[in-house]
């Protein structure tokens, strides 16, 4: 199966001077953490990093120095998120039927979870990873008074991946380009399309690297799985 890694982001949030991607997190970059559990996965046969034309010196640099044996394609970003998946969905050969969407930036996912949501994809037409909320999440209006509090087990915290029906999803970034829709997510397209997205079980350390201190955790999370790895 097809993995799109969107890695086209500046990283504002992380306040570096550069895309968070290429920081380096305990001697390697971020993206490449991500490639690593790509390549082992068993169920993805196909990696498209969608990175801007500007990093894709660094991109290379990485790709030379991890020497994946799968396939890898780069492919030019967008100004959002949406442009970049969209930018990848256009890439993919027309005889790929499913597709995974990872973000480059949770680079903690593990190969299994990328298996686990490649193999429910063969039995529905999209899904997200996700992960029970553990904060009580308030909704505000614009004087920050609260008007609701939505009943916690029914929210969930949308990781990646995402899989979906290539055809599908296609539709659905057309309708969303269409129609001006901001999305952050291709789940939310696909939902406001009326098609039915379903949850897998994420995990709790696959978080997305977004600024300085999720580095710190991240680091954290990394150091005691490589230990453990060395029992
Ligand atoms: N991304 C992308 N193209 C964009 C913007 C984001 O491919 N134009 C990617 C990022 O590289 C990241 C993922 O989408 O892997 C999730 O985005 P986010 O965490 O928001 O990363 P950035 O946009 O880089 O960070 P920020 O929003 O803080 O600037
Ligand atoms: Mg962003």
């Amino acid at each position: 199966m097809h993995l799109l890694i969107p890695a086209a982001g500046m990283g504002r949030r992380m306040g570096s001077d550069r895309n968070k991607l290429l920081l380096t997190l305990l001697g390697k970059p971020l993206l490449a953490w991500t490639l690593l559990a790509a390549e082992a996965a068993t169920e993805v046969t196909q990696i498209g990093i969608i990175g801007q034309p500007g990093d894709q010196t660094d991109i290379q640099a990485i790709l030379a120095d991890l020497a994946l044996t799968k396939a890898v394609q780069l492919i030019p970003g967008g100004a959002t998120r949406q442009e970049s998946v969209y930018n990848g969905l256009q890439a993919l050969p027309s005889t790929a039927e499913r597709v995974l969407i990872h973000d480059g930036a949770r680079c903690l996912a593990t190969s299994q979870l990328f298996d686990r949501c490649a193999e429910h994809l063969r039995d529905c037409p999209g899904l997200i990873a996700a992960i029970p909320v553990k904060d009580t999440i308030k909704v505000v209006d614009e004087s920050d008074i609260i008007q609701d509090t939505p009943d916690r087990r029914r929210l969930w915290a949308a990781q990646t991946p995402q899989g979906f029906e290539v055809s599908l999803l296609k539709q659905c970034h057309d309708q969303g380009r269409k129609l001006n829709w901001d999305v952050t997510d291709d789940a939310a397209l696909f939902e406001r399309c009326g098609l039915p997205v379903q949850i897998v079980a994420g995990e709790e350390t696959n978080l997305k690297v977004t600024t300085p201190m999720d580095l710190a955790i991240a680091e954290f999370i990394l150091r005691q799985r490589l230990a453990a790895s060395h029992h």
